[in-house]
């Protein structure tokens, strides 16, 4: 959490610092800051709220002028979203100043120690205390400012993205990673950088990015060269490797859409065609994909597949349980990052573990892969952030290549996650000799089908716009689903809750009856998911026992049917496709529906409070 953006060179630094932070703003918006240097002082901004806030603010608080500078857009850790307790920090003597994304664990011991030596704290962060220790350092082993900030990160127990400016050493930033993304965007012959959490705020200067890798310290010097060391061990990291980014402005900006959320809820169909580009070959009947070709064996001699994940992709995890149980028949168990790490888990040789995240810098997931790692699992990534940490843990992967992701609901990850976790099921299920060649042929056939077939779908957002505005006021909904459709559910109900703040729940269908339906009554609403595969007859008889005790209907149905329009207070209906790739279908309503009944609540849909987008805290 928390977005990181700063610049070195010839170019005035602030419109390019605030660009970047609310090009960052999806990883945190309780509070924004900026400091400039002009030469001759250091000029810090910075205040609770967003980063228009800030913009707001600036105006009054000081002169925007300098070449060097940095910002920070804060998802609060330590201490409450308030001034003081926003970045940048100043050290004690003023001198320093640093941002910082992430935790310090033991920074209560270094504050006591640096309290004995006469140092106060403004602030209740963590990031005051790390720059004091810096300075402290700085002055005790008298160095500059890179190496007092290596010693200083030796000391330090936590998750650290940070970027330290010295007075002293004007025309020099050291930036330092461990746990929290933080990539260098490389001007022309080295005449600027631009340094952020990641290349979004930099990508209409340069195209060459290096990221830090774990552990990595490096100091940018102006008109020189970019040094990066190794914090433990003093290493020079000798062979540096310069990546050309893929992103283009246009994926970034919102177009004509109101929201991001909007704009990737319509993505969709192309994003699912992005997935599957060059790895599916309907009509030659190939499935191809190198991470799991080449390990191929790895998953045929798999006891199990374990599935690690949080939020949405947790839930992709669940649809993928069914997927992978029934197609290929690979037992799977699914698993929250966060508990799997923590409770000494089972795991051996011959376990392989899938960790999905949209990010790949979810904090819970990366442990829980190393973790498997560490116990000789076999480690396979879904993620959509290439180069992100958990691309770069795992022993092999696939990327979603679902394009960025900005508004903090998830929409096109969940979907494109499916389609590729289909994939992999599909080519496990016919490599296992689970599923005949006709079959295959049918999944096939049917996988490419589906863009279309969300396309149609996004055009019933006039008819969800109006069951939108006559439940936009109510205070629970209930979300019901089974089989594949279960994980749907769950994440309709996610999806309300977090971007509209009603409350929500998603259950089994048949789950109800043990308790849930206690809740109901004629204020209550009910999404059902009730397409026509599966247990279709199970949940019409679910949704008779809502209609008895005159629960609100919404029911997802497959087009043409007439069994639950009869009793339903509203349907949207889904084209037919194989009971598999349902949720591919019976998603797209409730994003909507959460969408537009979070907009009439006058919700902020792309930065929902209390939430960020990658959550690189534990
Ligand atoms: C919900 C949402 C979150 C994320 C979760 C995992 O809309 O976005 O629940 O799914 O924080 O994030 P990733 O997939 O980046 O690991």
């Amino acid at each position: 959490m928390c977005g990181i953006t700063g610049y070195i060179g010839h170019r005035e630094a602030y419109p390019i610092i605030i660009q970047g932070l609310q090009r960052l703003e999806y990883r945190g918006y309780d509070s924004a800051g900026v400091v400039l240097f002009d030469g001759q002082e250091i000029n810090l901004s910075k205040t609770k709220g967003k980063v228009s806030d800030l913009q707001a603010k600036v105006k009054h608080d000081i002169s925007t002028k300098g070449t060097i500078g940095f910002g920070h857009t804060r998802w609060a850790t330590h201490g409450v979203p308030n001034h003081v307790n926003s970045h940048p920090h100043l050290s004690q003597s003023g001198n320093l100043v640093i941002v910082h994304n992430g935790i310090i664990e033991n920074y209560d011991t270094l504050k006591k120690e640096l309290i004995s030596r006469g140092y106060t704290f403004h602030s209740d962060t963590d990031t005051e205390v790390l720059i004091n220790l810096i300075e402290e350092i700085k002055i005790q082993e008298k160095c500059k400012l890179g190496k007092a900030v290596q010693l200083a990160l030796q000391q330090v127990i936590g998750a650290y993205a940070i970027l330290v400016f010295d007075k002293e050493k004007p025309n020099e930033l050291v930036i330092a990673r461990l746990g929290s993304p933080i990539a260098i965007g490389v001007g022309k012959d080295n005449k600027e950088f631009f340094i952020a959490s990641d290349a979004t705020p930099f990508i209409e200067y340069t195209k060459d990015a290096i990221y830090l890798e774990d552990g990595e310290l490096a100091i940018i010097k102006l008109d020189r060269d970019i040094r990066i060391r190794k914090i433990n061990d003093d290493t020079l990291v000798e062979d540096v490797k310069t990546q050309e980014l893929q992103l283009s402005l246009e994926q970034i900006e919102k177009g004509n859409y109101e929201h991001f959320m909007l704009k990737e809820i319509h993505e969709q169909p192309s994003a699912i065609i992005d997935t599957y580009r060059g790895r599916l070959l309907a009509n030659k009947g190939i499935i191809r994909m190198s991470g799991l070709d080449d390990n191929m064996e790895r998953f045929l001699n798999a006891n199990r597949i374990i599935i690690v994940a949080c939020g949405t992709s947790w839930h992709a995890g669940l649809v993928a349980e069914y997927l992978f149980e029934d197609i290929a028949r690979i037992p799977v168990e699914v698993e929250y990052g966060s508990e799997f790490r923590y409770r000494n888990p089972i795991i051996t040789e011959k376990d392989v573990v899938i960790a999905i995240s949209q990010s790949g810098e979810t904090a819970d997931t990366l442990a829980a892969v190393k973790l498997a790692k560490s116990k000789g699992a076999f480690v396979f990534g879904i993620c959509n952030v290439v180069g992100s940490s958990i691309a770069r843990e795992v022993h092999a992967g696939a990327y979603t290549h679902a394009g960025p992701e900005i508004g903090v609901a998830s929409t096109k990850a969940f979907t494109t996650q499916i389609t590729l976790l289909s994939l992999l099921a599909l080519k496990l299920g016919k490599a296992k000799g689970n599923l005949s060649v006709p079959n295959y042929q049918t999944y096939l056939q049917e996988l490419v089908q589906i863009p279309n077939k969300v396309e149609q779908l996004l055009k019933e957002d006039e008819h969800i716009k109006t069951i939108a505005a006559i439940y936009k006021s109510v205070p629970n909904f209930l979300y019901l689903g089974r089989g594949y459709n279960f994980p749907v559910a769950l994440e309709g109900a996610l999806k309300l809750k977090e971007i509209s703040y009603i409350h929500a729940e998603g259950y089994p269908a048949a789950e109800m009856k043990h308790g849930p339906i206690a809740l109901i009554d004629e204020n209550m609403p009910v999404v059902v998911i009730a397409t026509n595969k599966g247990y279709y007859e199970k949940v019409v008889s679910n949704i008779q026992e809502i209609k008895s005790r005159q629960g609100q209907l919404i029911a997802i149905v497959t087009k043409g049917d007439t069994t639950v329009k009869k009793i339903a207070n509203h349907t949207i209906e889904v084209p037919e496709t194989l009971e598999a790739f349902t949720p591919l279908l019976t998603t797209i309503p409730l994003q909507l529906l959460s969408y537009h009944i979070a907009v009439m609540r006058g919700c902020n849909v792309d930065q929902p409070r209390n939430l960020a987008k990658a959550v690189t805290v534990e």
